[in-house]
């Protein structure tokens, strides 16, 4: 048995979002996000469940901050929703969603706990939507003013802030067809991609702007590629598919641009997006930390009907959907995987934070005791936080990780069947009950120390075909 320990300073944290727990979607003056129209198109969720109701976060704030405290977290990560504060996306905003974040603050304040707010985890305004979405290029100013508008109202008390969640969900949303707002147009898709950077980077330079003293960054998943052989076409495929995700994300971010392959790729399939001067500069503003969600990696053979993208762990998966289920891999290495694109490809040397990670659980309901005995999950949390803190030992920078996710949630196009949570929740009486992988995060969090058995899986290993484990 090996016992990890954390040192003082590393953030332990737990994460969720806005449309996947708040609810209440249609009051105090909150406007309709694309999330909101896409869960109601027939077709779109698994069986066609809206996520309307979340799981009712916005009315039992106070009794999840207390869990929060119990628990026992440094920070909690959450977003705000852009059509509850600005119904329409622009212009006036709506008193009773700033009032609603002010008490979310306040009260994570008060329990001890850092807020760490992300602008955008997917929840476009749909009135923006019905203006062109995220391929119109408009959206940079309409991003940079409802930032502003959060830096404004919040940035007195909230010291870390994210720009955007996991960019490529755009690409879901625009390219794919399989998020909201459920376009499939490839050249719309890697438009509102390349917006969405420069849409970034106009935030980050507001921030600076605002006189706020905090911290900014960036969101972005990392799902490494390993080729299933050496063959030449696996290994193409791999990188392809990575240029096509995280790599046109960093390439903006740290790069100045697109890498000469990316750009040939790009310009090969007729997808480059269109590019006004000064963008990539803009898209490069420093940052103060990066955030990386970090999952799995995903095996990839050229000869797999399924390629590209989904080809992952388990042919069962939703294409597009970002959880995991039953026969999944657990493989930690991800994590110094997705560290070692950074540090060696780009040279990034920012601090980084796990922003997110976990598993979902196939049932999960209470059993005859009441409880929830979720031993995968503590496997898997320990696993991936036992390689965060080796990342952090051999100084790479690693300053804090939050668990995916404090709550069973609504999980997009997968609506109520991952449960990613630390706390069941019964969506009957939306009733929290401690899972045991709740109780262990806690003596984590209480005790900074944990066990965890399996060392030899541990540390980077990039490039590794399948079957180390
Ligand atoms: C990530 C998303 C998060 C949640 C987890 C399971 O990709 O950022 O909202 O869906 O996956």
């Amino acid at each position: 048995m090996t016992e990890i320990l954390l040192p003082d300073d590393f953030v332990l944290g737990v994460a969720t979002s806005a449309y996947q727990v708040e609810g209440a979607a249609h009051e105090d003056g909150k406007g309709a996000s694309i999330w909101d129209v896409f869960t109601r198109t027939p077709g779109k969720t698994i069986g066609d469940v809206p996520g309307d109701a979340g799981v009712d976060h916005y009315h039992r704030l106070t009794e999840d901050i207390g869990h929060m405290r119990r628990l026992g977290v440094d920070s909690y990560r959450f977003s705000l929703s852009w059509p509850r504060l600005l119904p329409n996306g622009t212009g006036t905003p709506n008193q009773a969603g700033i009032d609603f974040y002010d008490r979310l603050i306040d009260q994570t304040l008060a329990a001890g706990i850092r807020p760490h707010v992300t602008l955008y985890h997917w929840d476009l305004p749909h009135a923006l939507q019905e203006r062109g979405g995220w391929p119109n290029r408009d959206v940079i100013g309409w991003f940079e003013d409802y930032a502003r508008l959060a830096f404004d109202r919040f940035g007195d008390r909230v010291t870390q802030w994210t720009t955007l969640n996991e960019p490529i969900a755009l690409w879901m949303g625009y390219g794919m067809g399989v998020f909201a707002p459920g376009e499939a147009d490839p050249v719309r898709g890697k438009q509102a991609m390349h917006n969405a950077m420069v849409a970034h980077g106009r935030a980050v330079q507001a921030y600076r702007e605002s006189g706020c003293r905090g911290d900014i960054g960036i969101v972005v998943d990392v799902w490494r590629r390993h080729p299933a052989t050496g063959s030449r076409a696996d290994r193409d495929l791999a990188l392809a598919e990575e240029d096509d995700s995280f790599r046109f994300f960093f390439d903006e971010l740290f790069g100045g641009g697109w890498s000469a392959r990316l750009q040939q790729r790009l310009d090969a399939t007729g997808l480059t997006p269109m590019v006004e001067d000064g963008d990539f500069a803009t898209a490069r503003a420093p940052l103060d930390f990066i955030g990386l969600n970090v999952y799995s990696r995903i095996v990839v053979r050229a000869t797999d009907p399924r390629t590209p993208w989904w080809t992952s762990e388990n042919a069962d998966r939703l294409p597009g959907g970002n959880y995991l289920s039953g026969g999944r891999e657990f493989y930690p290495a991800a994590l110094s995987d997705a560290l070692a694109v950074l540090r060696d490809e780009y040279g990034v040397t920012t601090p980084v934070y796990i922003t997110e990670n976990g598993v979902s659980g196939p049932d999960e309901t209470p059993g005859v005791d009441g409880r929830v005995h979720d031993a995968d999950r503590i496997t898997y949390l320990s696993g991936f936080l036992a390689e965060a803190e080796a990342a952090a030992r051999r100084g790479l920078g690693v300053k804090g990780f939050y668990a995916w996710s404090l709550l069973d949630n609504y999980e997009w196009a997968a609506a109520y069947t991952e449960k990613f949570g630390l706390l069941h929740v019964d969506l009957e009486t939306m009733q929290r009950t401690w899972k045991d992988s709740a109780d262990w995060y806690a003596r984590v969090c209480h005790e900074r120390r944990f066990a965890f058995d399996h060392p030899e899986i541990l540390g980077p290993t990039s490039g590794l075909p399948i079957g180390r484990m």
